[in-house]
Protein backbone atom coordinates (compact mmCIF):
# COMPACT_ATOMS: atom_id res chain seq x y z
CA UNK A 1 0.00 0.00 0.00
CA UNK A 2 1.45 3.63 -0.70
CA UNK A 3 1.03 6.38 1.68
CA UNK A 4 0.32 9.60 0.32
CA UNK A 5 3.10 11.54 2.12
CA UNK A 6 2.88 10.40 5.83
CA UNK A 7 4.32 13.08 7.08
CA UNK A 8 6.05 14.13 10.83
CA UNK A 9 5.10 17.95 10.07
CA UNK A 10 4.25 19.56 13.20
CA UNK A 11 1.98 21.82 11.23
CA UNK A 12 -0.60 18.82 10.12
CA UNK A 13 -0.30 17.09 13.44
CA UNK A 14 2.23 14.51 14.81
CA UNK A 15 2.59 10.67 14.63
CA UNK A 16 2.71 11.36 18.99
CA UNK A 17 0.91 8.28 20.45
CA UNK A 18 -2.78 8.34 20.23
CA UNK A 19 -5.17 8.54 23.19
CA UNK A 20 -8.86 8.49 22.99
CA UNK A 21 -11.25 9.64 25.61
CA UNK A 22 -14.24 7.35 26.36
CA UNK A 23 -17.31 7.24 28.79
CA UNK A 24 -19.26 4.52 30.47
CA UNK A 25 -21.91 3.94 28.41
CA UNK A 26 -24.19 3.04 31.37
CA UNK A 27 -22.87 5.84 33.42
CA UNK A 28 -21.18 8.72 31.77
CA UNK A 29 -19.68 10.39 34.59
CA UNK A 30 -17.06 7.53 34.10
CA UNK A 31 -14.46 7.92 32.31
CA UNK A 32 -11.18 6.36 30.91
CA UNK A 33 -8.46 7.39 28.52
CA UNK A 34 -6.73 4.64 26.60
CA UNK A 35 -3.14 5.39 25.04
CA UNK A 36 -2.71 3.06 21.45
CA UNK A 37 -0.26 2.53 18.52
CA UNK A 38 -0.76 4.49 15.37
CA UNK A 39 -3.27 2.89 13.14
CA UNK A 40 -2.29 1.46 9.77
CA UNK A 41 -3.99 2.70 7.02
CA UNK A 42 -5.39 0.27 4.32
CA UNK A 43 -5.55 1.59 0.85
CA UNK A 44 -8.85 4.19 0.67
CA UNK A 45 -7.89 5.40 4.21
CA UNK A 46 -7.24 8.44 5.26
CA UNK A 47 -5.86 9.30 9.21
CA UNK A 48 -7.03 12.59 10.40
CA UNK A 49 -5.38 14.34 13.29
CA UNK A 50 -8.04 16.08 15.78
CA UNK A 51 -6.69 19.21 15.86
CA UNK A 52 -9.63 20.97 18.05
CA UNK A 53 -13.05 20.29 19.11
CA UNK A 54 -16.12 22.23 21.36
CA UNK A 55 -18.02 20.89 23.88
CA UNK A 56 -21.55 21.28 24.56
CA UNK A 57 -24.88 20.33 25.99
CA UNK A 58 -25.28 19.09 22.52
CA UNK A 59 -22.40 16.66 23.11
CA UNK A 60 -24.06 15.18 26.35
CA UNK A 61 -27.19 14.47 24.27
CA UNK A 62 -25.43 12.42 21.62
CA UNK A 63 -24.59 10.41 24.53
CA UNK A 64 -27.71 10.67 26.34
CA UNK A 65 -29.49 9.06 23.29
CA UNK A 66 -25.93 7.37 22.05
CA UNK A 67 -28.27 3.47 21.77
CA UNK A 68 -31.79 4.75 21.08
CA UNK A 69 -29.92 7.07 18.16
CA UNK A 70 -27.02 4.98 17.32
CA UNK A 71 -24.72 7.71 18.28
CA UNK A 72 -22.26 5.83 19.78
CA UNK A 73 -22.24 3.31 15.89
CA UNK A 74 -20.02 6.73 14.78
CA UNK A 75 -16.82 6.01 16.61
CA UNK A 76 -16.31 2.14 17.91
CA UNK A 77 -14.48 1.70 21.05
CA UNK A 78 -13.08 -2.12 19.96
CA UNK A 79 -10.65 -0.68 17.07
CA UNK A 80 -8.58 1.41 20.14
CA UNK A 81 -8.49 -1.55 22.53
CA UNK A 82 -11.66 -0.71 24.79
CA UNK A 83 -14.62 -3.18 25.75
CA UNK A 84 -18.12 -2.11 24.43
CA UNK A 85 -19.04 -1.03 27.98
CA UNK A 86 -17.37 2.35 26.92
CA UNK A 87 -18.52 4.59 24.52
CA UNK A 88 -17.22 7.76 22.68
CA UNK A 89 -19.42 10.50 22.51
CA UNK A 90 -19.66 12.56 19.06
CA UNK A 91 -17.57 16.33 18.87
CA UNK A 92 -17.56 18.92 16.59
CA UNK A 93 -14.33 20.18 15.22
CA UNK A 94 -11.69 20.33 12.99
CA UNK A 95 -8.96 17.98 11.96
CA UNK A 96 -5.92 17.78 9.48
CA UNK A 97 -4.75 14.64 7.20
CA UNK A 98 -2.13 13.57 8.84
CA UNK A 99 -1.11 10.56 6.22
CA UNK A 100 -3.35 9.77 3.24
CA UNK A 101 -3.95 6.77 0.66
CA UNK A 102 -5.63 8.89 -0.92
CA UNK A 103 -4.49 10.40 -4.03
CA UNK A 104 -7.10 13.04 -4.22
CA UNK A 105 -6.86 13.56 0.13
CA UNK A 106 -3.91 15.63 0.35
CA UNK A 107 -1.82 15.39 3.64
CA UNK A 108 -2.08 19.21 5.32
CA UNK A 109 -5.93 19.13 4.32
CA UNK A 110 -8.09 20.26 7.40
CA UNK A 111 -11.53 19.51 7.58
CA UNK A 112 -13.94 20.06 10.04
CA UNK A 113 -16.75 17.64 10.80
CA UNK A 114 -17.87 14.92 13.40
CA UNK A 115 -14.47 13.87 15.55
CA UNK A 116 -14.33 11.12 18.20
CA UNK A 117 -12.74 11.93 21.62
CA UNK A 118 -9.59 11.10 20.88
CA UNK A 119 -6.31 12.34 18.60
CA UNK A 120 -7.02 10.37 15.44
CA UNK A 121 -9.38 8.85 13.18
CA UNK A 122 -9.27 6.61 10.13
CA UNK A 123 -11.73 7.68 7.66
CA UNK A 124 -12.34 6.47 4.42
CA UNK A 125 -12.80 9.19 1.51
CA UNK A 126 -15.10 8.80 -1.03
CA UNK A 127 -17.44 11.31 -3.00
CA UNK A 128 -14.19 13.79 -2.93
CA UNK A 129 -14.38 17.23 -4.38
CA UNK A 130 -13.37 20.97 -3.45
CA UNK A 131 -15.93 20.82 -0.95
CA UNK A 132 -14.42 17.75 1.29
CA UNK A 133 -15.30 14.39 1.26
CA UNK A 134 -17.55 11.84 2.93
CA UNK A 135 -16.02 8.37 5.33
CA UNK A 136 -17.68 5.73 3.58
CA UNK A 137 -16.55 3.42 6.12
CA UNK A 138 -18.62 0.16 6.37
CA UNK A 139 -19.70 1.07 10.04
CA UNK A 140 -21.40 4.18 9.50
CA UNK A 141 -22.88 3.45 6.13
CA UNK A 142 -26.19 3.20 7.88
CA UNK A 143 -25.84 5.99 10.15
CA UNK A 144 -27.57 9.15 9.29
CA UNK A 145 -25.61 10.86 6.17
CA UNK A 146 -25.13 14.30 7.29
CA UNK A 147 -22.68 12.86 9.92
CA UNK A 148 -20.63 11.80 7.35
CA UNK A 149 -19.87 14.72 5.94
CA UNK A 150 -16.25 16.16 6.27
CA UNK A 151 -15.70 19.66 4.94
CA UNK A 152 -12.14 20.81 3.70
CA UNK A 153 -11.70 24.55 4.93
CA UNK A 154 -10.52 25.67 1.72
CA UNK A 155 -14.19 24.91 -0.54
CA UNK A 156 -16.15 26.35 2.81
CA UNK A 157 -17.84 29.73 2.33
CA UNK A 158 -18.40 30.05 5.81
CA UNK A 159 -14.55 29.17 6.74
CA UNK A 160 -12.82 32.08 8.35
CA UNK A 161 -9.40 31.16 10.11
CA UNK A 162 -9.63 33.55 12.84
CA UNK A 163 -13.30 32.34 13.38
CA UNK A 164 -12.27 28.29 14.05
CA UNK A 165 -13.93 28.73 17.77
CA UNK A 166 -17.08 29.62 16.29
CA UNK A 167 -17.38 27.20 14.10
CA UNK A 168 -16.43 24.76 16.49
CA UNK A 169 -18.69 25.39 18.99
CA UNK A 170 -21.85 26.61 16.82
CA UNK A 171 -21.97 24.89 13.73
CA UNK A 172 -23.94 22.20 13.75
CA UNK A 173 -26.40 24.41 16.79
CA UNK A 174 -26.73 27.25 14.62
CA UNK A 175 -27.79 24.79 11.58
CA UNK A 176 -30.06 23.90 13.60
CA UNK A 177 -31.80 26.77 14.91
CA UNK A 178 -31.43 28.39 11.13
CA UNK A 179 -33.58 25.38 10.25
CA UNK A 180 -35.87 25.34 13.21
CA UNK A 181 -36.51 29.38 12.51
CA UNK A 182 -37.13 28.66 9.09
CA UNK A 183 -40.00 25.79 9.45
CA UNK A 184 -41.17 27.99 12.24
CA UNK A 185 -41.76 30.91 9.56
CA UNK A 186 -42.83 29.13 6.67
CA UNK A 187 -45.89 27.75 9.00
CA UNK A 188 -46.70 31.31 10.07
CA UNK A 189 -45.50 29.94 13.66
CA UNK A 190 -48.72 27.83 13.33
CA UNK A 191 -50.59 30.53 14.00
CA UNK A 192 -48.69 31.29 17.36
CA UNK A 193 -48.57 34.38 19.44
CA UNK A 194 -45.85 33.67 21.40
CA UNK A 195 -43.17 31.04 21.19
CA UNK A 196 -41.82 29.69 24.42
CA UNK A 197 -37.96 28.10 24.78
CA UNK A 198 -36.79 26.20 27.84
CA UNK A 199 -33.00 26.10 27.85
CA UNK A 200 -33.21 29.23 26.32
CA UNK A 201 -29.49 30.14 27.76
CA UNK A 202 -28.47 27.64 25.82
CA UNK A 203 -26.43 27.92 22.36
CA UNK A 204 -28.84 26.49 20.15
CA UNK A 205 -31.87 28.39 21.75
CA UNK A 206 -30.41 31.77 21.57
CA UNK A 207 -29.51 30.81 18.22
CA UNK A 208 -33.11 30.30 17.12
CA UNK A 209 -34.64 33.37 19.14
CA UNK A 210 -31.85 35.81 17.28
CA UNK A 211 -33.64 34.50 13.96
CA UNK A 212 -37.22 34.95 15.15
CA UNK A 213 -36.91 38.03 17.32
CA UNK A 214 -39.07 40.81 15.68
CA UNK A 215 -40.50 38.41 13.16
CA UNK A 216 -43.90 38.37 14.57
CA UNK A 217 -44.88 36.21 17.76
CA UNK A 218 -43.42 37.81 21.18
CA UNK A 219 -40.42 35.18 22.28
CA UNK A 220 -40.46 33.95 25.63
CA UNK A 221 -37.46 32.46 27.50
CA UNK A 222 -37.58 29.87 30.83
CA UNK A 223 -34.16 29.28 31.98
CA UNK A 224 -32.13 28.73 35.17
CA UNK A 225 -32.32 31.30 37.85
CA UNK A 226 -28.79 31.42 37.48
CA UNK A 227 -29.08 32.25 33.59
CA UNK A 228 -31.80 34.69 34.04
CA UNK A 229 -29.15 37.74 33.54
CA UNK A 230 -27.32 36.38 30.72
CA UNK A 231 -30.57 35.26 29.21
CA UNK A 232 -31.45 38.88 29.43
CA UNK A 233 -28.70 40.47 28.03
CA UNK A 234 -29.13 38.64 25.07
CA UNK A 235 -31.81 40.83 24.11
CA UNK A 236 -33.30 38.50 21.80
CA UNK A 237 -36.46 37.59 24.28
CA UNK A 238 -39.25 39.76 24.73
CA UNK A 239 -39.63 38.06 28.45
CA UNK A 240 -37.54 35.99 30.27
CA UNK A 241 -38.31 33.74 33.36
CA UNK A 242 -37.18 31.75 35.80
CA UNK A 243 -38.36 28.31 35.55
CA UNK A 244 -40.46 28.48 38.52
CA UNK A 245 -42.76 31.44 36.92
CA UNK A 246 -43.21 29.01 33.96
CA UNK A 247 -46.92 29.56 35.35
CA UNK A 248 -46.94 32.94 35.10
CA UNK A 249 -46.85 32.34 31.55
CA UNK A 250 -49.21 34.54 29.18
CA UNK A 251 -52.32 32.48 28.03
CA UNK A 252 -52.21 33.24 24.40
CA UNK A 253 -51.58 30.61 21.33
CA UNK A 254 -47.99 29.43 22.27
CA UNK A 255 -45.67 27.06 20.51
CA UNK A 256 -43.12 25.56 23.40
CA UNK A 257 -39.59 24.57 22.18
CA UNK A 258 -38.68 22.32 24.56
CA UNK A 259 -34.53 22.63 24.95
CA UNK A 260 -34.50 21.02 28.51
CA UNK A 261 -36.84 18.08 28.77
CA UNK A 262 -37.71 18.63 32.56
CA UNK A 263 -41.04 16.62 32.83
CA UNK A 264 -41.98 19.61 35.90
CA UNK A 265 -41.49 22.64 33.16
CA UNK A 266 -43.94 20.65 30.66
CA UNK A 267 -46.60 19.72 33.52
CA UNK A 268 -46.49 23.56 34.73
CA UNK A 269 -46.94 24.90 30.44
CA UNK A 270 -49.88 22.46 30.39
CA UNK A 271 -51.55 23.40 33.03
CA UNK A 272 -51.13 26.89 32.73
CA UNK A 273 -51.98 27.02 28.69
CA UNK A 274 -53.93 23.89 28.22
CA UNK A 275 -55.68 24.36 24.40
CA UNK A 276 -53.35 27.36 23.68
CA UNK A 277 -50.25 25.07 23.81
CA UNK A 278 -51.19 24.38 19.75
CA UNK A 279 -47.65 22.93 19.26
CA UNK A 280 -45.15 20.88 21.82
CA UNK A 281 -41.82 20.24 20.17
CA UNK A 282 -39.11 18.46 21.50
CA UNK A 283 -35.64 20.35 20.49
CA UNK A 284 -32.87 19.11 22.83
CA UNK A 285 -32.87 17.74 26.38
CA UNK A 286 -30.28 18.76 28.32
CA UNK A 287 -31.53 17.74 31.93
CA UNK A 288 -30.93 14.33 30.30
CA UNK A 289 -34.34 13.42 30.44
CA UNK A 290 -36.03 12.20 27.07
CA UNK A 291 -38.49 13.78 25.93
CA UNK A 292 -39.68 12.23 22.61
CA UNK A 293 -42.37 10.25 23.50
CA UNK A 294 -43.72 13.17 26.26
CA UNK A 295 -43.50 16.24 23.53
CA UNK A 296 -46.23 16.26 20.58
CA UNK A 297 -43.76 16.24 18.09
CA UNK A 298 -39.90 15.81 17.80
CA UNK A 299 -37.78 18.50 16.05
CA UNK A 300 -36.23 16.73 12.88
CA UNK A 301 -34.17 18.97 11.14
CA UNK A 302 -34.04 17.01 7.45
CA UNK A 303 -37.46 17.31 7.15
CA UNK A 304 -36.65 21.10 6.55
CA UNK A 305 -33.73 20.56 4.95
CA UNK A 306 -35.22 18.76 2.19
CA UNK A 307 -37.97 21.11 2.02
CA UNK A 308 -36.23 23.66 0.86
CA UNK A 309 -33.24 21.90 -0.98
CA UNK A 310 -36.16 21.28 -3.24
CA UNK A 311 -37.60 24.64 -3.35
CA UNK A 312 -34.20 26.50 -3.05
CA UNK A 313 -31.70 24.20 -4.51
CA UNK A 314 -28.59 23.27 -2.70
CA UNK A 315 -27.01 26.24 -3.51
CA UNK A 316 -29.62 28.44 -2.10
CA UNK A 317 -29.44 26.76 0.63
CA UNK A 318 -25.79 27.43 1.52
CA UNK A 319 -26.03 30.70 0.33
CA UNK A 320 -28.92 31.77 2.53
CA UNK A 321 -27.20 29.74 5.51
CA UNK A 322 -23.83 31.23 5.22
CA UNK A 323 -25.75 34.72 5.10
CA UNK A 324 -27.63 34.33 8.68
CA UNK A 325 -24.27 32.40 10.02
CA UNK A 326 -22.66 35.48 8.94
CA UNK A 327 -25.24 38.14 10.73
CA UNK A 328 -25.10 35.58 13.69
CA UNK A 329 -21.27 35.54 14.74
CA UNK A 330 -21.48 39.40 14.75
CA UNK A 331 -24.11 39.18 17.09
CA UNK A 332 -22.36 36.01 18.82
CA UNK A 333 -18.88 37.75 19.33
CA UNK A 334 -18.74 40.28 21.48
CA UNK A 335 -21.31 37.61 24.44
CA UNK A 336 -19.05 34.82 24.32
CA UNK A 337 -15.97 34.04 25.93
CA UNK A 338 -13.80 31.10 24.73
CA UNK A 339 -12.06 28.64 27.03
CA UNK A 340 -9.32 26.41 25.44
CA UNK A 341 -7.47 24.13 26.98
CA UNK A 342 -5.34 21.39 26.00
CA UNK A 343 -4.76 17.59 25.67
CA UNK A 344 -7.08 14.24 27.35
CA UNK A 345 -7.12 15.43 30.45
CA UNK A 346 -8.88 18.64 29.65
CA UNK A 347 -10.94 17.03 27.26
CA UNK A 348 -12.17 14.79 30.95
CA UNK A 349 -12.36 17.94 32.85
CA UNK A 350 -14.49 19.74 29.99
CA UNK A 351 -16.76 16.53 29.44
CA UNK A 352 -17.20 16.25 33.61
CA UNK A 353 -18.98 20.44 33.32
CA UNK A 354 -20.66 19.94 30.88
CA UNK A 355 -21.77 17.00 31.70
CA UNK A 356 -22.86 18.58 34.99
CA UNK A 357 -24.38 21.59 33.66
CA UNK A 358 -20.83 23.69 35.51
CA UNK A 359 -20.17 25.26 32.38
CA UNK A 360 -21.60 29.25 32.27
CA UNK A 361 -23.73 30.00 29.71
CA UNK A 362 -21.85 33.05 28.29
CA UNK A 363 -18.92 30.33 27.97
CA UNK A 364 -17.85 28.21 25.13
CA UNK A 365 -15.75 25.27 25.83
CA UNK A 366 -13.06 24.20 23.29
CA UNK A 367 -10.04 21.43 23.65
CA UNK A 368 -7.27 21.88 21.25
CA UNK A 369 -6.00 18.14 20.90
N1 LIG B 1 -32.79 18.39 17.46
C1 LIG B 1 -31.59 18.75 16.99
O1 LIG B 1 -31.28 18.51 15.84
C2 LIG B 1 -30.63 19.48 17.89
C3 LIG B 1 -29.54 20.16 17.34
C4 LIG B 1 -28.71 20.90 18.18
C5 LIG B 1 -28.93 20.88 19.55
N2 LIG B 1 -29.96 20.18 20.05
C6 LIG B 1 -30.17 20.09 21.50
O2 LIG B 1 -30.33 21.35 22.13
C7 LIG B 1 -29.88 21.24 23.49
C8 LIG B 1 -28.97 22.42 23.79
O3 LIG B 1 -27.70 22.15 23.24
P1 LIG B 1 -26.52 23.25 23.22
O4 LIG B 1 -25.30 22.52 22.76
O5 LIG B 1 -27.00 24.45 22.50
O6 LIG B 1 -26.38 23.54 24.78
P2 LIG B 1 -25.47 24.53 25.62
O7 LIG B 1 -25.25 25.81 24.94
O8 LIG B 1 -24.30 23.80 26.14
O9 LIG B 1 -26.54 24.73 26.79
C9 LIG B 1 -26.22 25.10 28.05
C10 LIG B 1 -27.54 25.29 28.82
O10 LIG B 1 -28.26 24.06 28.96
C11 LIG B 1 -28.78 23.95 30.30
N3 LIG B 1 -28.01 22.87 30.92
C12 LIG B 1 -26.76 22.49 30.59
N4 LIG B 1 -26.36 21.43 31.31
C13 LIG B 1 -27.38 21.11 32.10
C14 LIG B 1 -27.55 20.08 33.05
N5 LIG B 1 -26.60 19.19 33.34
N6 LIG B 1 -28.73 20.05 33.69
C15 LIG B 1 -29.69 20.94 33.41
N7 LIG B 1 -29.57 21.92 32.47
C16 LIG B 1 -28.42 22.00 31.84
C17 LIG B 1 -28.57 25.33 30.92
O11 LIG B 1 -29.64 26.12 30.42
P3 LIG B 1 -30.91 26.66 31.23
O12 LIG B 1 -30.39 27.13 32.56
O13 LIG B 1 -31.38 27.79 30.36
O14 LIG B 1 -31.86 25.52 31.32
C18 LIG B 1 -27.29 25.77 30.23
O15 LIG B 1 -27.09 27.17 30.25
C19 LIG B 1 -29.19 19.89 23.63
O16 LIG B 1 -30.03 18.94 24.25
C20 LIG B 1 -28.94 19.51 22.18
O17 LIG B 1 -28.83 18.13 21.95
C21 LIG B 1 -30.83 19.47 19.25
Amino acid sequence: MHLFGLTDDPSVGTMSRPWTLAVARDDLRQTTIAAGDPPQLSDGEVLLRVARVGLTANNVTYAVLGEAMRYWEFFPPEPRGLSRRWGLPPLWGFADVAASAVSEVPVGLRVYGYLPPASHLVVRPARVDGSGFRDASTHRANLPTPYNAYRSTSGDPVYRADQEDLLVLFRPLFYTAFMLADQLTDNDFYGAGQLVFSSASSKTAYAAALQLHGRGPRVVALTSPGNVAFTRSLGCYDEVLPYADAGDLAVLPTVYLDLSGAPATRATLRERLADQLIRDIAVGLTTQVSNAATAGEVFFAPVQIRKRRLEWGNDGLEQRFAEAWRHFTVAVLPRLEVHTEDGPDALRQAWQEVLAGRTPAHVGRVVTM
